[in-house]
């Protein structure tokens, strides 16, 4: 079952310069276009650049219930993705409302605050529109711009992760944080 009801346009955030929207089948052939030859942009994140249009469409519009990405459009230009994963709503019979984000910018459209602006955005509706009590974010020490973007929403850092996974022959160290809705700031 879905982790929340609302329609496809219910969906939509309009940010100051941005409309993030659901990722649909139709943005795959621009979204395998830039990233299928970027390894830049995927050397902090969990995925490797996708080799086939089949591969893109599984690997950004995965068939779960309990997430949404949200593609950032400057005029109808494709800037990057916002997600909110692993929705959870209850363990057994503790309440959670959780979800973990996640991020990630073409390269041409780095350092404008394009990032900050569209989390900052989303961040609302979780807690706002999908009554999510918590969110939780996770970056790679050494990704010194994503750390800063969460230092910029008012994420509290929680603690850093030894040897969190393995990539590039060798272990990467994780650094965890997280916001609840009353750490929310305006
Ligand atoms: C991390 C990422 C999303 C940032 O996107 P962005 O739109 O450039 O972010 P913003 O412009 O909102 O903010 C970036 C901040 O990092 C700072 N920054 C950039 N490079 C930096 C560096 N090498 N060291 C320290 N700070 C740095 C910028 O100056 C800016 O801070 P400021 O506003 O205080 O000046 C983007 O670089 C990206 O997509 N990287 C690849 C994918 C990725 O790593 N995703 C996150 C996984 S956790």
């Amino acid at each position: 079952m879905s982790v929340f009801t609302s329609s496809q346009k219910d969906l939509i955030i309009l940010t100051e310069r941005f409309v993030l929207r659901p990722l649909r089948k139709g943005d795959i052939a621009i979204l395998f276009e830039k990233t299928s030859r970027n390894s830049e942009l995927a050397k902090y994140l969990k995925w490797d650049p996708p080799k086939t249009l089949e591969e893109a469409q599984k690997l950004f519009l995965p068939k779960k219930k309990d997430m949404i990405r949200w593609g950032i459009f400057w005029k109808n230009q494709f800037v990057g993705c916002v997600s909110l994963l692993n929705i959870i709503r209850s363990l057994g019979s503790r309440e959670i409302n959780a979800a973990e984000m996640g991020y990630w910018i073409l390269p041409e459209f780095c350092g404008q605050g394009c990032a900050t602006e569209a989390a900052k955005y989303m961040i609302r509706f979780g807690f706002q529109v999908l009554k999510l009590h918590k969110i939780m974010a996770s970056c790679t020490v050494e990704n010194e711009p994503s750390n800063r973007v969460l230092e910029k929403l008012g994420f509290r850092f929680v603690g850093t992760r030894k040897d969190h996974y393995f990539k590039y022959n060798r272990w990467w160290d994780m650094k965890l944080y997280e916001m609840t809705k009353n750490e929310l700031i305006d």
